[in-house]
């Protein structure tokens, strides 16, 4: 049984990932320091897969507690890094926080995978390294030109990128897997586990979930004036199971490839977009739930419109993000019902 260590495992993405893997067969070590997820997210893996992944509460800017956790599990092939503060406001608040959080744990994962010669890293980035693509690259492959980061949060997934391909330039025995996300959404069909927000939601689907709720009067649209057929932001929405399924390719072609190059990188997206009127419609349609929106002006820093081309994860990884919209919202809606107990 191959073994791999999740950071940020008990968080959005991880935890759906640690399900997916423990599913295929693979043994999961979380690590987590809890900063934006809660310890209760094992009890969800467990009543889906019907066992708990091992969890180890650290932080993997740690050197010392770090090394330990691949002391104690000598079988770890791979790792798969989640850990990481994702918040865009919050970086320009506190840029030195995110720097520090999300260069300083990788910097450590690194090291401490050399020493205990474990080679094979799924990395979590972001379609934000593209910025606004121009209209010749829309949809946005792979070799489409990473642009000046919008964000503190956005540089450090740069970085992060250029610090992997450093590493691995100087060491040949180490690869990589760097994947792009579009948009996440979404939550296990078993509403088991989903996507926590703290504090109101800067992301789309948590407001509109939490507004047919009722817990927030209405939905902003932000902007209408943009230049896109209903005038709203595109974006391309992802269902967070489908994402997860990804990462089990990804690391399946680690380990088993034949040929393969020391680092990849690609997008995942389902390769249509969709813009924010347009959710907002597919989801009164899913769920028969009315929400109630204004239009206000565009939020700064925002791109018009950008969707992926996610042709190579497709034939490469042989994965393919295909779970219809509307089921996709109905995830989302079932899991805010659970944690509200809405019936
Ligand atoms: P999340 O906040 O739900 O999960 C991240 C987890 O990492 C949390 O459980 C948090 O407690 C943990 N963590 C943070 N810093 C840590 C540290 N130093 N040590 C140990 N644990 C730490 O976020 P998510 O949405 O699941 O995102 C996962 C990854 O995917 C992140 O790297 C994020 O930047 C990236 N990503 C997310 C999106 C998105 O829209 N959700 C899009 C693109 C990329
Ligand atoms: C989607 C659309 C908004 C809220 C962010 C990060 C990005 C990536 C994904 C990690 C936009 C509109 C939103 C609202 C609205 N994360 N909107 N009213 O902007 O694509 O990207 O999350 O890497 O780095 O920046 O996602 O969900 O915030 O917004 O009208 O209350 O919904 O303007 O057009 P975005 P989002």
């Amino acid at each position: 049984m191959s073994r791999i260590l999740v950071t940020g495992g008990t968080g959005y993405i991880g935890s759906h990932t640690t399900v997916e893997l423990m599913q295929q067969g693979y043994d999961v070590t979380i690590v987590d320091n809890l900063s934006n997820s809660s310890i209760d997210v094992l009890d969800g893996i467990e009543a889906i897969v019907g066992k708990k992944p091992d969890f180890a509460n650290i932080d993997c800017g740690n050197h010392v507690d770090l090394d330990n956790v691949f002391k104690q599990y000598p079988d770890i092939v791979g790792v798969i890094h989640f850990a990481a503060s994702k918040a865009v406001g919050e970086s320009v608040e506190k840029p030195l926080l995110y720097y520090r959080n999300n260069l300083g744990s990788l910097i450590t994962l690194l090291e401490v995978m050399k020493v205990h010669q474990v080679q094979n890293l799924v990395f979590s980035s972001s379609c934000t390294v593209y910025g606004q693509p121009d209209a010749a690259h829309l949809p946005v492959d792979e070799t489409a030109p990473i642009q000046k980061a919008l964000s503190p949060y956005g540089n450090t997934k740069q970085i992060n990128e250029e610090i992997i391909c450093d590493e691995a330039h100087t060491d040949k025995d180490l690869h990589a897997t760097i994947l792009r996300y579009f948009n996440p959404i979404g939550a296990h069909p078993s509403a088991q586990i989903g996507e926590l927000p703290n504090g109101v939601p800067q992301n789309l689907l948590p407001f509109i979930t939490q507004t047919a709720a009722g817990m927030r009067p209405e939905l902003k649209v932000f902007g209408n004036d943009y230049n896109t057929p209903d005038g709203s932001c595109i974006r391309d929405y992802i269902y967070v199971v489908d994402l997860a399924k990804a990462h089990v390719k990804a690391i399946d072609r680690m380990l088993h490839a034949k040929k393969r190059d020391q680092v990849e990188v690609f997008n995942l997206g389902t390769g249509t977009g969709l813009s924010v009127l347009t959710l907002i419609h597919e989801f009164e349609a899913a769920t028969g739930v009315k929400i109630p929106y204004t239009i206000v002006g565009r939020r700064e820093g925002d791109i018009e419109q950008v969707w992926a081309a996610p042709k190579k994860a497709n034939e490469v990884l042989g994965w393919k993000a295909d779970t219809p919209i509307r089921e996709v919202l109905a995830s989302a809606w079932n899991w805010e019902k659970k944690i509200r107990n809405i019936k």
